[in-house]
């Protein structure tokens, strides 16, 4: 069985708060909403307050209308779920898991492609099984075949075992995760990946702030590399966007407006960024942990 994380943030101040231009209110709404303890998931916020987990019977899979649903789940799972995965993955999703040197690789992308699947099928009400997905230029996934029509989009970030998924209906998504460790995070890849703006951001905070704040900046930068599916054919130092903590996540420059950005914790030690387009949308955060 899933099990649903809902926000409890209404919907209407949440897409307010979404709205371009109004940072100020944001900014306002975030220090407020830390001191009570009442932020969820939805900024780059500590989400210290993770939300109600409902059973999966109070969802109803066909109606995402216009919600942007954003799911988690831990990728090591033993040997039996990973067997009952696999018989749905397509013929190139086993060649795949089977070039895989490491069994612990291997089923990790086999629950990965297997939990998209599920979920997929769930959304669209069919086995997972019969969803075929094909690959844009510069390889990333849509639902291809007959299910092209159902305008259903998804994207998927992995990272040291956990999985994160964007899911939602006519809207570019792209999403991604980064377990935060200090061995990735130094200064000379910042300078070589980050804008002049977010190199001068994280010098500006104090030492023991700078390795989330470089996740914050990696992983906003990538989750947008990847809703525009044109990863790294986009110069990174062509756009910015915020690291600071209790700030929101947004961009500051070289993006058009209707890209929009979220950031969040979706467990302890790791930062995922969302960046979707199609106006302010209300977003849900979910578990499939259970499954
Ligand atoms: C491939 C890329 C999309 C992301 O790679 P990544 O961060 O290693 O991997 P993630 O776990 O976040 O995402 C992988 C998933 O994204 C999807 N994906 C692949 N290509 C994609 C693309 N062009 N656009 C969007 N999604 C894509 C796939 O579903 C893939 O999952 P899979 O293993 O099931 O196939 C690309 O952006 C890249 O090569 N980035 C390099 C990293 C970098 O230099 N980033 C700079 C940030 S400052």
């Amino acid at each position: 069985m899933f099990r649903v994380r809902v926000s409890k943030y209404p919907e209407q101040a949440e897409a307010a708060l979404l709205a371009p231009g109004n940072a100020g209110l944001r900014r306002k709404m975030i220090r407020s909403a830390l001191r009570s303890s009442k932020m969820l998931g939805v900024w780059s916020a500590s989400g210290r307050q993770r939300g109600e987990v409902q059973p999966d019977s109070s969802m109803q899979w066909d109606r995402i209308e216009d919600e942007i649903h954003v799911w988690h789940a831990a990728l090591d799972r033993d040997e039996k779920t990973i067997k009952q995965l696999e018989p749905a993955l397509s013929l190139g999703e086993k060649a795949r898991a089977a070039r895989f040197h490491f069994a612990n690789d291997r089923n990790r992308f086999i629950r990965a492609r297997g939990l998209l699947r599920e979920l997929l099928g769930k959304y669209l009400q069919q086995a997972p099984a019969s969803l075929e997905f094909s690959y844009g230029k510069h390889g990333k996934p849509y639902l291809s075949g007959e299910n092209l029509s159902s305008e259903l989009h998804f994207n998927l970030s992995h990272s040291a075992g956990l999985a994160v998924y964007a899911i939602a209906k006519k809207r570019n998504l792209g999403i991604d995760v980064e377990h935060v460790r200090a061995e990735a995070a130094g200064e000379d890849i910042a300078r070589r990946y980050f804008s002049a703006r977010e190199v001068s951001d994280l010098r500006s905070l104090p030492p023991e702030a700078r390795v989330e704040g470089f996740f914050h900046c990696w992983t906003r930068k990538e989750a947008f590399l990847k809703a525009t599916g044109m990863g790294l054919q986009i110069a990174l130092d062509s756009f910015a966007v915020s690291l600071l903590p209790e700030t929101p996540a947004e961009f500051l420059s070289g993006v058009e407006p209707r890209w929009q950005l979220a950031a969040y914790h979706p467990a302890p030690g790791y930062v995922a960024a969302l960046v979707y387009d199609g106006g302010p949308g209300s977003l849900k955060y979910f578990s499939a942990d259970s499954q």
